[in-house]
């Protein structure tokens, strides 16, 4: 595979690229029941028996919540010029809606304001699948008005926030919190039910849509956009069952949000399923034009026929000669430079790299150092594939790596540690790691690149 520094003549990266990293609400904050927070469906999800690995929950987590001016001073280590974090929806309206929590936007203003002074720019994502319990209980996403109740949500932090925040993202992954939250039992609020999983999908797509004029009428000069994942689906192996899978979970997993979003219409099977849902006008109200397409890439997935699974398709194997990160993803570059070239040719709106990065189970050594060389070395791949999507028409204006630190990383708990920057979850202590130099002398060069000091 080759790396970024084997391709010195590749063009540059645009002189406004973003450098960032990206981190969420329940895997960081901890604090889950400080100053009046309300539960999310995390809190409930991480309570059933065997639902998350170890039995491990977000109550602490990095405890982010009162270590964040540690945090931000990480940041402003590595030289990033903007942090992506999502606010808890549940911290800030306890309920979902009615009662605002005043002590909960205190804590963003005050982790907006820490991030302007060390020059780092906020990116806000307003819900990374941590929906209010009593939400939920009301219907949550199976409901078409909670796409009301997300729309208010977005108007409060609007709001609150709109006089320093300028980039909104509506949504992280919309595929992956309705799939596994309802029709695959791996995510909150673990419902296996195809109807409910339909009606989520065209109730997100709903609350995307008015979530994104919300932020236009009261953020002027907003730049919104919304972050999916997308990642090609490959048959586990060439038959016309796992060809049939692979192709209607790519409708579910890749094109579900994006085509309505940014298309104006539902992909085929789709579309038909959704028949009895879609009310007149709806396909207008959620295309409203956004400004940059956010893309959370890790690898290719791979798909099987399963008759047993809810929608006849199943997670397979990847094939047994292929590289992964140790924790069953697969390392496959080429997959995350075509995934950049499709979305480009596809949706032609500019790209930011909104997630990518490598799990593992890194530890401190004898001297307390992190050493994490097969991080480095995705992360080498990975960026030499970027460039070369850029190099052949990809309009890319940011990368954000996934992720700061180590944190609850859902159904795995803690035990699958995505960050730069090593977390001790029994003290809170954070120990940078080799990858956090990595990043920080890339982002360096690159910079020195952009103003002709290199
Ligand atoms: C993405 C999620 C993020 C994190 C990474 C590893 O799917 O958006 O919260 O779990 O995977």
């Amino acid at each position: 595979m080759n790396r970024i520094d084997d391709a010195p003549s590749l063009p540059p990266l645009r002189p406004d690229f973003v450098w960032g990293v990206s981190t969420s609400a329940y895997q960081i904050e901890g604090a889950a029941a400080e100053d009046g927070r309300g539960p999310s469906i995390w809190d409930r999800h991480c309570r059933i028996a065997g639902a998350v690995h170890n039995g491990d929950t977000g109550d602490v987590a990095c405890d982010h919540y009162h270590r964040w001016p540690e945090d931000v001073a990480l940041m402003r280590r590595l030289g990033v010029d903007a942090y992506r974090f999502s606010v808890s929806w549940p911290r800030v309206l306890p309920r979902g809606r009615g009662a605002v929590n005043e002590a909960g936007l205190a804590f963003y203003d005050r982790l907006i304001d820490g991030l302007l002074e060390a020059g780092i720019e906020p990116w806000l994502c307003l819900y990374h699948w941590d929906l209010p319990l009593a939400l939920h209980e009301l219907g949550g996403w199976a409901r078409r008005d909670c796409a009301g109740w997300y729309a208010d949500y977005a108007a409060l932090c609007a709001k609150r926030f709109g006089d320093r925040v300028r980039r909104w993202a509506t949504f992280n992954e919309f595929s992956v919190f309705t799939l596994f939250g309802y029709a695959i039992p791996w995510a909150a609020p673990r419902i296996v039910d195809r109807d409910q999983h339909l009606r989520a999908i065209h109730h997100v797509n709903l609350a995307h849509g008015a979530g994104v004029d919300v932020l236009r009428a009261l953020v002027p000069g907003a730049s919104v956009g919304a972050i999916h994942n997308r990642q090609a689906v490959r048959p586990e192996s060439d038959t016309p069952e796992n060809r049939a899978a692979a192709a209607l979970l790519d409708e579910h997993w890749n094109l579900a949000f994006p085509d309505p979003q940014l298309l104006g219409h539902y992909p085929p099977r789709l579309a038909a399923a959704l028949e009895p849902y879609v009310a007149a006008g709806d396909m207008a109200r959620i295309a409203r034009p956004v400004d940059w397409f956010g893309l959370n890439h890790y690898g290719p997935i791979f798909a099987k026929a399963d008759p047993a699974g809810t929608w006849g398709y199943g997670w397979g194997e990847a094939p047994p000669d292929q590289p992964d990160h140790g924790v069953g993803w697969a390392i496959f570059p080429e997959a995350f430079r075509d995934e950049l070239l499709t979305i480009a040719r596809r949706y032609r709106i500019p790209i930011v790299v909104t997630e990518n990065g490598c799990g593992g189970s890194d530890a401190p050594d004898a001297t307390g150092a992190v050493n994490d060389p097969h991080r480095i070395a995705y992360l080498e791949v990975y960026q030499r594939a970027l460039r070369e999507a850029v190099a052949a028409g990809a309009d890319v204006r940011g990368f954000f790596l996934w992720s700061l630190l180590d944190n609850f990383e859902w159904g795995s708990g803690y035990g699958n540690r995505f960050g730069l920057v090593h977390v001790d979850f029994a003290t809170g202590r954070r120990t940078p790691k080799a990858s956090f130099r990595w990043y920080a002398d890339r982002i360096a060069r690159e910079k020195a690149a952009r103003s002709g000091t290199a």
